[in-house]
């Protein structure tokens, strides 16, 4: 029922956070019914009646003004200290070795590399549930902030000093987070997904990633492969198996088929919404980084068809 809310918490350090808003929410929904509740009766209770007296008047009672600074004193103090457990055990210490993934945060998109395994995709975490990983944030450019509501705390990416926190779903499914530090115009297309697989698919899946594309030698797909190379996409994108396969301006579009999404959640990954962003980017995502080609139906469609072969 509660979806991607942080109300459905898939690991441990959500699960703290989680706890700790119900407890805020109770405590905050207390007070709202007890101000409410006084400010109905008294307003009924002493309101004005013709010829009637005016009600009596406190002035300078300490016990009253004791409680009623004592009170919220001691509330803070209790919400204080949960807090502050919440804040040690959502963010467990990081240890300093290399990480299992590091993201970075990019206008506006997500790279994602696993440095063990020689991997680099785009705008979607894999992991193995139930197997912690350790993250490092980066930013190519303005600060972004990580932000999957069901996986654990935010965390900013900031250029030049990179950020480390656990990824440690538990739960097996697909989460959805976006960016949350406003980075410029397509902000709100900058979408992520985390997907927690069982450790048998996740390493098929690292597996295939590893995989270098074999490149179309006829058809369609390497007419579209031409067209690639003429349009010089390679300055921007990296595919493994090509000339062009070290540049990380653009996402890595070794596998780009295999993924769920186009432009960072802009579309669903399927060969019609691929020629929907090759026949204009700049409609579907406008200020996106990636240019207008002007490319015509045909080419388009070669496009696609080369581009449908990176599996
Ligand atoms: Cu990246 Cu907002």
């Amino acid at each position: 029922m509660f979806g991607s809310s942080p109300f459905n918490p898939a690991s441990p350090q959500e699960q703290v956070i989680s706890h700790l808003f119900v407890v805020m929410l109770v405590i905050l929904a207390g007070i709202f019914v007890l101000v409410a509740w006084l400010v109905t009766y008294n307003s009924v209770r002493y309101r004005h009646r013709e010829g009637a007296a005016e009600p009596p008047q406190l002035f300078g009672h300490s016990t009253l003004e004791i409680v009623w600074t004592a009170l919220p004193i001691l509330l803070l103090a209790v919400i204080f200290v949960l807090t502050v457990q919440a804040m040690r055990r959502s963010d467990p210490a990081t240890p300093e070795r290399s990480p299992d993934i590091i993201l970075i945060g990019h206008q506006w998109w997500w790279e994602v590399r696993y440095p063990q395994a020689g991997v680099i995709t785009a705008n979607e975490i894999h992991l193995p549930a139930g197997q912690g990983q350790l993250m490092e944030l980066r930013a190519a450019d303005v600060i972004h902030d990580f932000w999957v509501p069901q996986v654990g705390r935010k965390m900013d990416m900031i250029p030049g000093h990179p950020n480390r926190m656990w990824l440690d779903v538990t739960r097996p499914g697909t989460y959805l987070g976006a960016c949350a530090e406003f980075c410029g115009a397509e902000h709100a297309w900058m979408r992520l997904r985390v997907l927690a697989e069982s450790p048998d698919r996740f390493q098929n899946w690292l597996r295939q990633q590893q995989q270098v594309p074999v490149q179309p030698a006829d058809g369609e797909a390497a007419l579209g492969r031409r067209l690639y190379q003429q349009y010089t996409c390679g300055n921007c994108h990296a595919i493994r198996g090509t000339a062009q396969d070290r540049i990380q301006v653009a996402p890595d579009l070794t596998h780009l088929a295999s993924r769920e999404t186009l432009g960072a959640g802009a579309l669903s990954n399927s060969p019609a919404h691929l020629a929907e962003w090759m026949r204009n980017p700049q409609a579907v995502k406008p200020a996106c980084n990636m240019p207008d080609f002007h490319l015509n139906d045909r080419q388009v469609q070669q496009m696609v068809a080369y581009l449908e072969t990176l599996r």
